[in-house]
């Protein structure tokens, strides 16, 4: 057996056998295969598909380049949710301490950003000190003790993942439905919770475009659970509009503690709310969604949520009193108000040129050794249906590079602003 056969295999459209995908993934986890021929496998991948039985081969050969880890000491139900990815998508800071604050036991390896979406380790890290690695034993003292931990993937779990990831991310081969499907459910299955909500994203600024992708995506990774026995629950959820008012990693953070705090309530803090109530229920925390939403809810009114998250914070070392004054992040050189040009109601923003624009601040990266500029990104002032008068502020480009004409004219192109208000879909579209 040789790799190039295997490239040609794919790249002619055939089915690869399971000792065939075990060989490259060994292969290349080994160092035994460079990432220039990975490369040209994965965008053969990309462009002819795989079928069910592959993907399953696929994410089982990527789980046994690691262990899976064992929660057996964790006291409680261990929760876990991942999303396919999205721009100003930090659900994740905002529900896990909701969840934790509600008793359940939140054990959690997360990723770096992926193209043109944020990734939450990033996000963490941004924050001065945090520490995104731990070993096994403080990992699992730590859901113990505070109810939540949030690592980077570690070296002992999927280490298949780790190298691909890094490599789907600058050579242009995320996008394709076994490639996320592998990703995901290598991740979680290794990562043990007893149950997992994946959010898979769809619209303009997600990798899956239409919802009959975001379906077939969401339906694979939960038959590909089944056959490692775990159960998991899906949903797909709108990604058109960037998630948060805020993109890119300090900013987001900021955005999460202000949430956290009570202080802002836009379509992030709905989303957290509601995917927090569907863990609730299905944990039997609460009998009814209505019921998680107001538990929830409550989490972030009496503070709990937030004095977790800071307690979550302090566990990993990163530096506390950041979150008790969000003025002490770092800031960007240039920070650029834009305005409207013209009056009328926000209809449209386009997440997919903001999550490029982000990255192109420095919010991103563009090789595998790129290093992230935690305070460059992009704050929204303004949400959909909102009446805009000419010259009123739209939002600030923060950048440590000088901005761009070519930037800022990106930034104006992503808005649409129409006579009349549009009908706005539900964020949630399915429930699987
Ligand atoms: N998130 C992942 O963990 N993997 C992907 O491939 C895409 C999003």
């Amino acid at each position: 057996m040789n790799i190039i056969d295997i490239i040609n295999k794919k790249k002619n459209k055939d089915i690869l056998l399971e000792e065939e995908i075990t060989f490259f993934i060994n292969g290349y986890v080994n160092n035994e295969i460079p990432d220039y021929q990975i490369s040209s496998l994965l965008m053969a991948i990309l462009l002819n598909g795989m079928n069910e039985d592959e993907t399953y081969y696929l994410t089982k050969a990527m789980i046994n380049t690691g262990a899976i880890i064992d929660l057996s000491d964790v006291d409680g139900i261990v929760v876990d949710k991942h999303s396919s990815g999205g721009v100003g998508d930090s659900v994740t800071l905002v529900l896990t301490p909701i969840l934790a604050a509600c008793h359940l036991k939140v054990a959690k390896m997360s990723g770096r950003g992926l193209t043109h979406t944020g990734g939450t380790i990033d996000k963490l890290e941004s924050i001065p000190n945090f520490k995104v690695m731990l070993d096994n034993k403080t990992f699992i003292k730590q859901v113990n003790e505070v109810g939540m931990a949030i690592i980077a993937q570690s070296d002992e779990l999927v280490l298949a993942d780790k190298k691909l990831y890094a490599l789907r991310d600058v050579t242009g081969t995320v996008q394709s439905i076994p490639l996320i499907a592998s990703s995901i459910i290598s991740k979680k299955i290794a990562s043990n919770a007893d149950m997992i909500l994946l959010d898979i994203k769809v619209g303009q600024g997600a990798f899956m475009n239409n919802e009959e992708d975001a379906y077939e995506l969401a339906t694979l990774m939960i038959k590909i659970a089944q056959k490692f026995n775990k159960k998991m629950r899906a949903v797909i959820t709108a990604m058109d509009n960037p998630l948060g008012r805020s993109i890119g990693n300090n900013l987001e953070v900021i955005e999460a503690i202000n949430i956290l705090k009570n202080k802002e309530k836009h379509e992030l803090r709905e989303l957290s709310i509601d995917l927090a109530a569907i863990i609730l229920k299905e944990t039997n925390i609460v009998k009814t969604i209505d019921e998680g939403k107001l538990l929830a809810l409550e989490k972030i009114e009496n503070n709990e949520a937030f004095l977790k998250f800071k307690e979550f914070v302090n566990a990993q070392q990163g530096d506390t009193t950041y979150l008790d004054d969000v003025s002490k992040f770092a800031r960007a050189a240039h920070v650029i108000a834009i305005k409207t040009p013209i009056k009328g109601y926000l209809n449209s923003i386009d997440a997919l040129v903001l999550g490029q624009l982000a990255c192109s601040l420095g919010a991103g990266r563009y090789t595998k050794d790129d290093l992230i500029d935690y305070s460059a990104g992009i704050v929204l002032k303004v949400g959909i249906n909102d009446y805009l008068n000419e010259n009123d502020i739209i939002g600030y480009l923060h950048s440590n590079k000088p901005i761009t004409n070519e930037q800022l004219m990106l930034f104006n192109n992503a808005f649409k602003i129409g006579a009349f208000m549009i009908n706005k879909a539900p964020l949630i579209r399915v429930v699987i």
